[in-house]
C-alpha cells in the first residue's frame, strides 16, 4: 500500500504559511495563525468524509438529509509543536477526544525521544490525527505513530504544516498505511537538520521560548 500524499495548495493556507515564515513575525501571531492554517487543513481533510442519508422533517415536509457517518475521531499532537495545532482541528471536529505524546529530537543525533504518551482508551476504533507542524527527518512522525500503532491505532492520518521531502520519503516507507497531510513541501533539510526554507524552531515560535 503506497501513503496518500495531500499538499494543501488552498491559497489561504499558502498566504498564511507565508506569514509563518517570516523571522518578523511575533509569537502571538505565530500562534494563533498556526491554529487557522490547522483548522483550514482539517477542512480539507475531511473533504471525503462517508456521508450516510437520514429521514427528517422540515417545518415544511420531510426530507431525506446527509449527515457525516458516525466515525470516531482522535487528535494526537506531537508535543510541544503540535499543541498549536488542536485547538483549530477542533473547531472543525468538536467531538474528537485528544491524546497526547511527548517526543523530543535529540539536537546531536536528531533521533526521537519519547517522554510522554496519554491516548483515549478507545484509540482503536478511532480515526486518529497526529498532528506537528514540522516533519524534518520524519523521525518523531515515523516513532508517533509506530507508539500509536503499538497502542492499537488502526486508522492514522499525519498533519504538517510544512515537511521536508527526507521525512516525506520516511515517512511514507515507514508506515505506508498512513495519510499524510501538508500545507507546503520544501526544499531541504540542512546541517542541522532544520527545514530549507522552513520557518525556524516550531516549539520554539510558538510558545516564545527563544
Ligand atoms: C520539532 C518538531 C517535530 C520535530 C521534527 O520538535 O515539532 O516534532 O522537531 O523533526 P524530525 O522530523 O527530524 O523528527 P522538537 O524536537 O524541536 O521538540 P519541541 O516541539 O519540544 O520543540
Ligand atoms: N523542527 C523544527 O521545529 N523546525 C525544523 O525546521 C526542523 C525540525
Amino acid at each position: 500500500m503506497n501513503s496518500k500524499v495531500m499538499v494543501m495548495d488552498h491559497p489561504l493556507i499558502q498566504h498564511k504559511i507565508g506569514i509563518i515564515r517570516r523571522q518578523e513575525t511575533s509569537s502571538k501571531e505565530f500562534r494563533e495563525i498556526i491554529g487557522e492554517i490547522a483548522m483550514l487543513m482539517s477542512y480539507e481533510a475531511c473533504r471525503d468524509l462517508p456521508l450516510e442519508d437520514v429521514d427528517i422533517t422540515t417545518p415544511v415536509a420531510k426530507a431525506t438529509v446527509k449527515q457525516i457517518k458516525g466515525k470516531k475521531s482522535a487528535i494526537v499532537p506531537i508535543l510541544r509543536a503540535g499543541l498549536g495545532m488542536v485547538e483549530g482541528m477542533l473547531a472543525i471536529m468538536p467531538a474528537a477526544k485528544v491524546g497526547h505524546i511527548g517526543l523530543y529530537r535529540d539536537p546531536e543525533t536528531l533521533e526521537p525521544v519519547e517522554y510522554y504518551c496519554k491516548l483515549p482508551a478507545d484509540i482503536e476504533i478511532r480515526d486518529v490525527f497526529v498532528t506537528d507542524p514540522m516533519l524534518a527527518t520524519g523521525g518523531s512522525a515515523s516513532a508517533a505513530i509506530t507508539l500509536l500503532k503499538k497502542h492499537g491505532a488502526k486508522k492514522i492520518h499525519f498533519m504538517c504544516i510544512i515537511g521536508a521531502p527526507e521525512g516525506l520519503k520516511k515517512l511514507a516507507e515507514d508506515h505506508p498505511d498512513v495519510d499524510i497531510y501538508i500545507g507546503a513541501l520544501d526544499d531541504h533539510l540542512n546541517d542541522h537538520g532544520y527545514i530549507v526554507p522552513g520557518l525556524g524552531d516550531a516549539g520554539d515560535r510558538i510558545f516564545g521560548t527563544k
